[in-house]
């Protein structure tokens, strides 16, 4: 595991360039997208990125990690939202290959990675250490399924909402299995509340209770930390 301790902002845009290589490299890249507020910085850069160098989008395709359940794909905290918002309407991509977990049938989306291996998965990690929404217990097995929502998890993500009552209980993910097919992944860990996740990952044992711990095994992972992720490391 390579890790990267650095200010938010350098992590930012060495994140994006890893990307935007890859893209240039391989212009039928596959990306796996992560939602939430820690890629958002990564995003921009590759937005700014495409308006001065023309880097093409056009025949890339995007797989996203997960999707609340219980909430119409047009409403305005949906993650098909957020990604349609913060990234896809800047770039030349092509909704026709941009993926989400299919909510009547979660078992597909598994089956559809394998036929596209995910060639750079980007992740964040909730602060219980939760990947995806594999909330702690998931099975280090799991594929695409429905999950029912850690409360720890509605709480942080209740800043999106009105209030707490109104954040989905329920999602539907992509499995840690599938995740850990993805033959590159960069994680990126940015504040106080993702140190005890971080430390687990780094200094810990492999262990369903963190899910992110799963990645200790992968082989190319790359952890981007800012001073605040990194407080806890030995
Ligand atoms: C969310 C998402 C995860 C994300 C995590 C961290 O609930 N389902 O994919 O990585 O929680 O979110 P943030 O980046 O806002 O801290």
């Amino acid at each position: 595991m390579k890790i990267i301790i650095d200010d938010k902002k350098q992590l930012d845009l060495l994140a994006a360039k890893m990307i935007i290589n890859l893209v240039k490299e391989k212009p039928s890249a596959v990306l796996g997208l992560a939602t939430g507020s820690s890629p958002i910085g990564v995003y921009q850069n590759l937005i700014v990125d495409h308006q001065n160098n023309k880097t093409d989008y056009k025949n890339v395709s995007t797989f996203n990690l997960d999707e609340y359940f219980d909430l119409p794909i047009d409403h305005e905290q949906s993650y098909h939202t957020f990604m349609n918002n913060i990234l896809f309407k800047h770039l030349n991509i092509s909704l026709e290959n941009t993926f989400f977990p299919e909510q009547d049938n979660p078992q597909n989306y598994s089956l559809l990675l394998e036929k596209h291996p995910i060639d750079l998965q980007i992740l964040g990690v909730g602060s219980n250490g939760h990947i995806a929404f594999n909330e702690p217990g998931t099975p280090f097995y799991s594929t695409t399924q429905y999950v029912d929502l850690a409360e720890s998890t509605r709480k942080d993500n209740a800043r999106f909402f009105a209030s707490l009552e109104e954040v989905p209980k329920r999602a539907v993910t992509m499995g840690l299995k599938d995740i850990m097919q993805a033959k590159k992944i960069i994680l990126l860990a940015f504040g106080l509340n993702k140190a005890e996740a971080i430390k687990m990952l780094i200094d810990g044992n492999k262990t369903s209770d963190w899910p992110v711990t799963i990645l200790k095994e992968h082989p190319d992972v790359t952890v981007f930390l800012d001073y605040e992720a990194a407080s806890l490391l030995k």
